[in-house]
């Protein structure tokens, strides 16, 4: 069955035509050629896919794209400001060595997003926690973890 799905796509209200056994990602990717969000397992295992819906992080790979009607979605591409203005995240994983391969780079990054948002200063174990579903085979996770955690210390700073 295919039918035509409205959402609002980081910030601009979207339709797109999609089938009953598409996948977020999968439109995400192919009809809004938004390629930012990276396809890894394909099964909810690997976090590569993270976007954030109704500021709640998601595996895309895994969801339906017919529930995503009516809702908010928040990828990789949602996070740059005004005249490309990277996000403190984006920043502080390049400035912090969060980045190697970069592949599960943007699915750490909004995980990390949606920690923050639900909790601005995290520790070490709830940093971990936060990015718990998304693997990293470059970095042993120290330095994301770092990365993460020098945002929290700047928001911090700021209060
Ligand atoms: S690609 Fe979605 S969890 Fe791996
Ligand atoms: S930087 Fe390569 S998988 Fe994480």
């Amino acid at each position: 069955m295919k039918k035509t799905i409205r959402f609002t796509l980081n910030g601009q209200a979207v339709a797109v035509k999609a089938e009953s056994h598409q996948m977020l990602l999968e439109v995400l990717r192919d009809t809004l050629h938004l390629t930012g969000t990276k396809y890894g397992c394909g099964e909810g295992e690997c976090g590569a896919c993270t976007v954030l819906v109704d500021g709640a992080s998601v595996d895309s790979c895994i969801y339906p794209v017919f529930e995503i009607e009516g809702r908010k979605v928040t990828t990789i591409e949602g996070l740059v400001g005004e005249r490309n203005q990277l996000h403190p995240l984006q920043k502080s994983f390049v400035e912090n060595g969060g980045i190697q391969c970069g592949f599960c780079t943007p699915g750490m990054i909004m995980s990390a997003k949606a920690l923050l948002d639900q909790n601005p200063h995290p520790g070490p174990e709830e940093i971990r926690q936060g990015i718990s579903g998304n693997l990293c085979r470059c970095t042993g996770y120290v330095q994301i973890v770092e990365s993460i955690a020098r945002v929290a210390e700047k928001e911090s700073a700021n209060e």
